[in-house]
């Protein structure tokens, strides 16, 4: 009956995305309709994941170009639950309401809107797992393989051929078959952990350690791996253990092999590096090169290519897995000095956010950021986007798409795409934040866990509509509002961090991360004075480069100066006082208890009738209970366990009043419903009317 408790195919244990619908649009045949299914003896046991299905201009590779910016592609997803080779999926139509359970796609929506033509297609399914994390919650996951990630096709997806397929513009059937591996990366080496993380054979100067993090296995429930790649400089012994050396902890992507900064792909680099001089000019001399260990981390993480290296609710605890496991385990290792003036963060875009991130919530460990081009450090401007006050992500008040990626050409912005754009494509390859793509992973990484188990999405991820309630839960992770609260309080940010954040960004951003930037200087100058950080912005340059665009060896010798300065033989030694244990923040213990499963059941409620026992024909009041932002509600009165109204739209927050006109017990039931959400009734205390 339509007012019980909808739970549609909700999994043992609550794990919130409803689940059973895979026949939903079965039969709808007035189009195309993709019936995929899988070989023999390809899934071991009923598999859950995400079935990605490309359509690509004839005679090339779907996966040639599968950017937003340029894909020729028709892109569509679907999930999946269970399957098996005893089960045919089947793709057909499309549409925005479904994205959960239904096909969704870019830069159409439904299969019924690829125009006729001749077509390379080709399907993909990315596996999930099902994780049980020690704060009560469950999530199906895909946890990458030493491929760093990628949205589709990464190592032991399913795969069918490509096919040719003519799309007539009628009713037409086209069945594919998984019958292929992508295949994993036959990875040698010595590391532990299997492909996670990658395993890489160490030569002279670039070594590769992979450690089993005790912290993100405890809260993953399964062996979970972090690593680095670390570039020791010329002359490196490691029996002489009184010569150490300064480390530069570069962040960022996912670097597999590669070294840090260009090294070791870049050869001119490698080869100075390696030699210890840097090469003569045409108007300077040959002079010697810094001598620091460069460190890079592999992270890659259920939602992206790597964790953004701080401690989140939906990732776990990667900040404490880096700085406290993998980083003591590198000055283990390795002749490092072990003292924050010499442990320099650096980075840009992602890494540029991590790498400020790090020394504003670890000023104990660290002792300086060179961040260039960082994500949003303010989210009065996310992007281009004012979180806070807009009140869609997509759209301005004034009807404008709102950019996400811009270009200049002779002098003239070009957008490339827009929010609501990049933001329906990363739809097509997951939903609930699963994308392995970037407006996801920031939902991930600065939004709590929802009631679904999955980040809180600060937006509706189709229409744009921002959750207020929602945005606020990121307070922690806008750096300016987190600096300028912890100003002095126990943490002291306003002494402790002055002269140890360094910014760089150019007017011409490409994904307006100058805007951030802006907020960020305001907002701190406002409190600390005029160049409290330091911040750079060159007007006209785009997202890149090396630190205020320096050529790599003049970025080296000012980090070089640094530490020279702030070592304690320096004009102005790193005080103790401002690396003490008491200016830490991002504490784990803090972050999971207010993002985690338990806030996230704490935060609901049932609906409540207020009113005391009433007599017929005299109104009552009932609240709609508490809800995560988002949910939409209907509501219905009923008497003895049956309805005595139609249901009724409500919006939460509101009080709902009646007038009841028979005896018995009064309840209001109401049924929210949200996408990625199951669809649950709460029933409301029971009132007596006489
Ligand atoms: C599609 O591509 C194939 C191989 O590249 C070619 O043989 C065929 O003629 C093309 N079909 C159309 C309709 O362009
Ligand atoms: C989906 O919504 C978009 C607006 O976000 C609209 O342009 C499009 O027509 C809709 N497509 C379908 C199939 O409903
Ligand atoms: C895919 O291609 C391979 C190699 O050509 C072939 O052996 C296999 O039968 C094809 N699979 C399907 C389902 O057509
Ligand atoms: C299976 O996929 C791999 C790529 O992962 C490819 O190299 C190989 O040719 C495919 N095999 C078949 C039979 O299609
Ligand atoms: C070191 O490498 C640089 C760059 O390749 C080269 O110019 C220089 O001659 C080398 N110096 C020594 C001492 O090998
Ligand atoms: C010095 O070298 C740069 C680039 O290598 C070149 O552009 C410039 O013309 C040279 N200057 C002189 C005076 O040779
Ligand atoms: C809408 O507002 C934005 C930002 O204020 C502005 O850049 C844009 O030109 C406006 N668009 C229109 C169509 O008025
Ligand atoms: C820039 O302008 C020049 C001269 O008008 C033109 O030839 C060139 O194609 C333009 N470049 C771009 C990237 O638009
Ligand atoms: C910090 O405290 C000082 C001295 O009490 C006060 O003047 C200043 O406004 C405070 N700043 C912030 C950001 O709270
Ligand atoms: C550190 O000590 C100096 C000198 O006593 C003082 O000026 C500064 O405020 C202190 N900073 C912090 C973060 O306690
Ligand atoms: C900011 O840093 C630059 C080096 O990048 C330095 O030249 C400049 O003096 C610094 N500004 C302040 C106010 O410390």
């Amino acid at each position: 009956m339509f007012w019980t408790i909808l739970l549609l195919g909700l999994a043992a244990g609550g794990w919130g995305i409803p689940t059973s619908s895979l026949s939903i649009e079965h039969g709808s045949h007035n189009g195309l309709d993709i019936e995929i299914s899988v070989a023999q003896g390809l899934l071991k046991s009923p598999t859950d994941g995400r079935i990605v299905l490309m359509f690509a201009p004839n005679g090339t590779d779907p996966l040639q170009d599968t950017d937003v910016t340029s894909s020729p592609n028709y892109i569509f997803g679907k999930n999946v639950v269970g399957f098996s080779s005893r089960r045919t999926i089947d793709f057909a139509g499309g549409s925005n309401r479904s994205t959960e359970t239904g096909v969704y796609g870019w830069p159409k929506v439904s299969l019924n809107e690829v125009p006729p033509g001749t077509y390379s297609v080709q399907a993909f399914l990315t596996k999930y797992e099902r994780a049980k994390r020690s704060d009560g919650s469950v999530v199906s996951v895909r946890f990458p393989c030493g491929d760093g990630a990628p949205n589709v096709n990464g190592f032991g997806s399913l795969i069918t051929n490509v096919t040719g397929f003519e799309v007539l513009g009628g009713q037409q059937t086209l069945k594919l078959v998984f019958d292929n591996v992508t295949a994993v990366d036959p990875l040698s080496g010595t590391e532990i952990g299997g492909c996670n993380q990658g395993n890489y054979q160490d030569t002279e100067l670039l070594k590769y350690v992979k450690i089993r993090s005790k912290q993100l296995s405890a809260f993953w429930g399964r062996d979970m791996y972090i690593g680095a790649n670390i570039v020791l400089p010329a002359g490196y012994d490691a029996k002489d253990t009184a010569t150490r050396y300064p480390v530069i902890y570069s962040q960022g992507h996912w670097p597999a092999d590669s070294g840090a900064f260009e090294y070791p792909s870049d050869t001119e680099f490698a080869e100075a590096w390696n030699n210890g001089t840097i090469p003569a000019t045409n108007i300077t001399a040959a002079r010697p090169a810094p001598k620091m260990i460069l460190v890079t981390f592999r992270h890659e993480a259920p939602f992206y290519d790597d964790s953004y290296a701080v401690n989140t609710a939906n990732l776990g605890p990667y900040g404490d897995a880096i700085n406290d496991e993998l980083i003591p385990h590198i000055d283990r290792m390795f002749n490092t000095i072990r003292a924050p003036y010499a442990r320099i963060q650096e980075g840009g875009s992602t890494g540029g956010w991590e790498s400020i991130a790090n020394v504003i919530y670890r000023p104990d460990l660290f002792g300086v950021c060179f961040s260039s081009y960082p994500d949003s450090l303010d989210f009065h401007r996310h992007q281009d986007i004012e979180l806070y006050t807009n009140v869609n992500a997509y759209q301005r008040a004034n009807g404008s798409f709102i950019p996400s990626i811009r270009t200049h050409r002779n002098g003239t912005e070009v957008v490339l795409a827009t929010t609501a754009q990049e933001n329906h494509w990363e739809l097509t390859f997951g939903t609930a934040s699963r994308s392995f793509n970037q407006w996801d992973i920031w939902n991930a990484v600065f939004g709590i866990q929802g009631y679904n188990n999955y980040p809180l999405e600060p937006w509706d991820k189709v229409t744009g509509e921002i959750y207020a309630e929602a945005v606020a839960y990121w307070k922690p992770f806008d750096l300016s509002n987190y600096v300028v609260s912890n100003w002095n309080t126990s943490r002291n940010l306003g002494s402790t961090l002055a002269g140890r954040i360094y910014i760089y960004v150019g007017t011409w951003d490409n994904y307006y991360l100058n805007e951030g930037v802006q907020e960020f200087q305001k907002r701190t100058d406002a409190v600390g004075g005029a160049g409290w950080a330091n911040v750079t912005i060159l007007p006209e340059k785009p997202h890149g480069g090396n630190y205020q665009d320096r050529d790599i060896w003049d970025y080296l010798e000012l980090v070089d100066g640094w530490i020279k300065d702030h070592a304690p033989d320096g004009v102005s030694p790193l005080s103790s006082n401002v690396t003490a244990p008491s200016t830490r923040g991002n504490n784990w213990k803090e972050v999971i208890e207010r993002g985690g499963r338990q806030a996230a059941i704490a935060r609901q409620a049932p609906p409540e009738i207020q009113s005391k026992d009433v007599r017929v024909g005299t109104e009552v009041q009932a609240s709609v209970g508490r809800w995560d932002p988002g949910v939409a509600l209907k509501a219905q009165w009923a008497i003895n366990g049956r309805p005595t109204c139609q249901e009724f739209n409500v919006k939460q927050g509101a009080t709902v009043t009646y007038k009841p006109r028979g005896r018995g017990k009064l309840q209001l039931w109401v049924t929210g419903s949200k996408r990625n959400y199951a669809t649950e009734t709460r029933q409301s205390n029971k009132l007596v009317v006489q």
